[in-house]
């Protein structure tokens, strides 16, 4: 089989990374998670006492790491300068700093330019906010997935176990803000590439939405199973 480049984006909870990684999975391709990249700077510069306003600082910060995505036995680890933060990137403090570190746009060239030379050789799926516009914007395929802002929460609220405390209503809020936050930056920001399919998985469970990408990779592409 041919191999050939997917880009995923789409607002958080969409179902980009779940369904990016099934997809590279039955393809036999590389699942790559650019927002874990831009997790990974956001928890150095916090580990580092910065805050996002400090962008000389956290743009030299960003140029000097070592951020690598592995395989691992529970899914993609994420290493920075060789230590393991597969977990850490995670937590409600990354995750409420991450667009104010995404909007700063040098971060996002030096970023781009890593996303770039991973796809060089093909058969990658890539999901982030940008693939589509300006990581990969030759990409084969290129889907814009969406949701509900009530059924992306209720996902999130589903899967929140590290703040028991957090109310259903509470993760709508953030997740609004951070979609408005991503949509409203100048530099590279979420939206739909104009050659993108529209898949809104507000009402499909994740083996359709699968099984959709894999039919058009068959048909458009020829390619998959
Ligand atoms: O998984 P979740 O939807 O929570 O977000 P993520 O994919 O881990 O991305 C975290 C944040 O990184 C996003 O809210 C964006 O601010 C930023 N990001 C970006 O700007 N460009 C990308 N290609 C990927 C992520
Ligand atoms: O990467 P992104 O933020 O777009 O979403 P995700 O982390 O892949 O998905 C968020 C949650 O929604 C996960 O727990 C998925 O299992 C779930 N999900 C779902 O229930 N139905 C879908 N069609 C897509 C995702």
């Amino acid at each position: 089989m041919e191999k050939f480049n997917i880009a995923i984006d789409g607002p958080a909870g969409a179902g980009k990374s779940t369904i990016a990684r099934l997809v590279a999975n039955t393809l036999g391709f590389i699942y790559v998670d650019t927002g874990a990249m831009y997790r990974a700077v956001t928890w150095s510069i916090l580990q580092a006492g910065l805050i996002p306003e400090q962008e000389s600082e956290v743009i030299a910060m960003t140029r000097e790491l070592d951020i690598r995505l592995e395989p691992g036995p529970s899914g993609q680890q994420v290493i920075v300068n060789g230590r393991d933060v597969t977990l850490d990137i995670r937590t409600v403090q990354v995750t409420s700093n991450v667009s104010q570190i995404a909007r700063i746009a040098e971060v996002r060239h030096i970023l781009t330019d890593k996303q770039k030379l991973l796809a060089i050789d093909k058969g990658v799926v890539m999901d982030g906010r940008d693939i589509g516009t300006h990581v990969l914007p030759d990409a084969e395929l290129k889907f814009f997935l969406t949701a509900s802002v009530k059924v992306r929460a209720e996902r999130r609220f589903n899967e929140t176990r590290d703040r028991p405390e957090v109310t259903l209503e509470q993760l709508e809020q953030e997740i609004a803000a951070r979609d408005q936050m991503d949509a409203q930056r100048t530099h590279a920001p979420l939206i739909q590439a104009a050659d993108a399919v529209l898949l809104d998985t507000t009402d499909l469970t994740i083996p359709l939405v699968v099984e959709r990408i894999l039919e058009l990779c068959r048909t458009k592409v020829g390619g998959g199973k």
